[in-house]
């Protein structure tokens, strides 16, 4: 198995733009794609930010912070496609558009290279049924926010993933100073199975006048030693990704009661506000 020295990562929002500033300070080239220019602008402040603050803290030095700005290129298209040994998909969470994106990836990249996933709870399975001649080659690569500080990396396979296309997705989540853990292809694999429905009873807590969103993240951080609290993490991760990995464990496990999201989560979204992207979400950023 040889080492990877090009990726290709589809997506420059919040979790696609830390994969990639990720990836180039492990020494990794990277074509950072998106289809929106503006969006791709927004990687590129982030990853310049993300390194000067590492020369900053003295854990690189100005010189390699420049070498890795190097092995970033940004593309509206697949340009330097035929190069990289591994694409990341990072788009939005939406299953028909996660589909077509691993269409364009089986007709854009070489027969050898690994199609991975960064969905937080879509099935493998059916993305790579969609694209049945490669389906050996699709797996879950799931990044956690914000990806250069968070160590692991949920790593699903289903049943048709191949035992290569597994170790080198291995390999190279540890040659990006992460931890892989595997898990199996359910709905919300592990992370967003255990995760999303404590965040979603953080909101029914809140809606029920339990206590105000300071309380409930104040309790939660003090009495269970939580980095941060549900809410103010539900703003973090997206309030509108919350929602639609609630959405996939509701159609995928059944049990509304348990998986519906909460009316409250519900209404934020479909009023714009969601969370750290946007400037607004439980809380307000500006
Ligand atoms: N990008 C790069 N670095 C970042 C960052 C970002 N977006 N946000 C914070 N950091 C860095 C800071 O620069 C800081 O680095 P230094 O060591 O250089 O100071 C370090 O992280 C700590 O940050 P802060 O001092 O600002 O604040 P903090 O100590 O409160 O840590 C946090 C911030 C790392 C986000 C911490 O609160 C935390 O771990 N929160 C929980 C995050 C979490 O649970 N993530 C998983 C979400 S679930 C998911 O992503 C998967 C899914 O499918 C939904």
């Amino acid at each position: 198995m040889s080492d990877v020295n090009v990726i290709t990562v589809i997506g420059a929002g919040t979790m696609g733009s830390g994969i990639a500033i990720t990836a180039a300070m492990a020494g990794v080239e990277v074509c950072q794609v998106d289809v929106d220019q503006a969006q791709l602008d927004r990687a590129k402040a982030y990853h310049a930010k993300t390194l000067s603050r590492n020369v900053e803290k003295e854990r690189m030095t100005p010189a390699e912070a420049d070498e890795a700005t190097a092995r970033i290129c940004y593309c509206t298209d697949h340009a330097r496609a035929g190069d990289s040994a591994f694409a990341i998909e990072a788009a939005t969470e939406n299953e028909a558009l996660k589909k077509t994106i691993f269409g364009q990836m089986v007709d854009t990249y070489s027969d050898d290279c690994v199609l991975a996933t960064n969905t937080s709870s879509i099935s493998i399975t059916s993305i790579g049924d969609s694209v049945e001649a490669a389906r050996d080659r699709v797996i879950g690569m799931h990044f956690f926010n914000p990806v250069p500080v968070m160590k692991l990396v949920e790593v699903i396979v289903s049943p048709a993933t191949s035992d290569d296309v597994k170790a080198r997705t291995i390999a190279l989540s540890e040659r990006m100073g992460k931890t892989p853990i595997a898990a199996n292809d359910f709905p919300g694999f592990v992370s967003n199975r255990v995760l999303m429905p404590m965040i979603n009873e953080a909101f029914h807590a809140w809606n029920d006048g339990v206590a105000d969103p300071e309380s409930i993240d104040g309790i939660m951080k003090l009495g269970c030693a939580f980095p941060m609290g549900p809410l103010r993490l539900a703003d973090l991760i997206g309030l509108d990704v919350c929602r639609d990995i609630m959405l996939v464990l509701h159609e995928g496990l059944g049990h509304p009661e348990k998986y519906a999201p909460c009316t409250k989560l519900v209404e934020l979204v479909e009023a714009g506000h969601l969370g750290n992207k946007t400037g607004r979400g439980v809380y307000d950023y500006s």
